[in-house]
């Protein structure tokens, strides 16, 4: 029998997702799940979360919140398994085995270490670091082929792989190497177009947020600087709007603002309206099925604590293996 093909991917729940998230991850997450074709899985990394400074009587409600969303935004429950991380202790003493096997420099050379380092320079924990050995660990522990992600995660995944290929090489073929899988948005800029859209740059439009406030931000929202009135022509390579209309709108309507943008036919605020008339229908039932998820708190643990049985079925075994290709653990001393 030819085994499954097997997708995992995770978020933080650090804060209310928000449009890149959705359109970099969670909304491919869901298109994947329409095919029938994968075992999924998906994890709400709070491990990961305590990195960075936070209140730990708030996070189990960002747990929640972050739940809410993945399925307010269409991860069907009876087609995936959603998590914890933490909930799978497996995660984290897989984590510390795989340190073994990961190069210190590695780790520095990260994109994302040498960002944060930076940002927290007074206050840097070790966690930081050895964030991408936990994010191989999570990918790992379920032998996964494809971890659909935006691509601020491609190299760590890169770094997945190389880990995955050090272990294998020296204590035998235990894992499989996944493969990173973008969506045709995999980077959304925030709404200043200085950086990319993300919870910590307060640069986000959340998902959730009530059609007022979206109209608001996207009206204000950077486009091409050298676009100053109607008639400028633009650059809809440089735009994030228009790459907000590649994920939203139909290919003709596309190629229609792409043209009319170029020859300066269509002014910034003529296509931010076009925009907010595809994204507030994409954006409402989610934000209607949040609220009735929310009313629901029952109903939302059940498909925890079902996700983290399954997760814990598929961990459990590849644990095992694990630690007795290290030489780990009681089985290997006979007790
Ligand atoms: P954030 O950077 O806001 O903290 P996370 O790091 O938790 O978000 O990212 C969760 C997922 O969403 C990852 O797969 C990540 O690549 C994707 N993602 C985050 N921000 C964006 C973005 N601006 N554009 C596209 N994908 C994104
Ligand atoms: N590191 C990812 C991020 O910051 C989140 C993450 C943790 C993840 N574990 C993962 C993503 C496993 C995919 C697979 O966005």
């Amino acid at each position: 029998m030819t085994k499954p093909l097997r997708i995992l991917s995770g978020m933080q729940p650090t804060g209310e997702l928000h449009l890149g998230n959705y359109l970099g991850a969670l909304k491919q997450w869901a298109a994947l799940l329409q095919g029938g074709q994968f075992e999924a899985l998906f994890c709400i990394v709070d491990a990961h979360a305590i990195t960075a400074p936070y209140e730990a009587s708030e996070l189990p409600s960002k747990v929640h919140d972050a739940l809410v969303t993945y399925l307010a935004a269409g991860l069907d429950p009876e087609r995936c398994s959603i998590f914890v991380q933490s909930h799978v202790p497996e995660h984290m003493e897989l984590a510390w085995y795989l340190n073994a096997v990961t190069p210190l420099g590695d780790l520095q050379r990260m994109t994302q270490f040498k960002e944060k380092s930076e940002q927290h320079k007074h206050n840097l924990n070790a966690g930081i670091l050895t964030y991408p050995i936990l994010m191989a660990a999570d990918i790992l522990l379920y032998k996964a082929n494809t971890v659909p992600v935006g691509d601020d995660q491609v190299q760590h995944l890169e770094l997945t792989r190389e880990i995955c290929r050090r272990f294998n090489a020296r204590f035998g073929e235990i894992f499989v190497e996944p493969q990173p899988k973008l969506s045709s948005t995999p980077r959304i800029m925030g709404l200043d177009g200085q950086a990319k859209m993300s919870k910590s740059k307060n640069n986000a439009l959340g998902l959730l947020e009530e059609p007022k406030a979206i109209e608001k931000k996207i009206k204000k929202a950077f486009t091409d600087p050298l676009k100053l009135k109607l008639g400028d022509p633009g650059r809809p390579e440089i735009c994030n709007i228009f790459t907000m209309h590649t994920a939203l709108s139909s290919k003709a309507q596309v190629d229609e603002i792409a043209v009319n943008c170029r020859s300066g036919k269509l002014g910034c605020g003529e296509c931010k309206q076009l925009l907010l008339n595809v994204l507030l229908p994409e954006l409402e039932p989610i934000r209607h099925r949040a609220a009735e998820l929310k009313a629901n708190p029952k109903r939302v643990l059940k498909v925890l604590n079902d996700g983290a049985a399954a997760a814990h079925a598929i961990a459990d075994p590849t644990m095992k293996q694990v630690r007795r290709a290290m030489g780990l653990g009681r089985e290997v001393s006979g007790l």
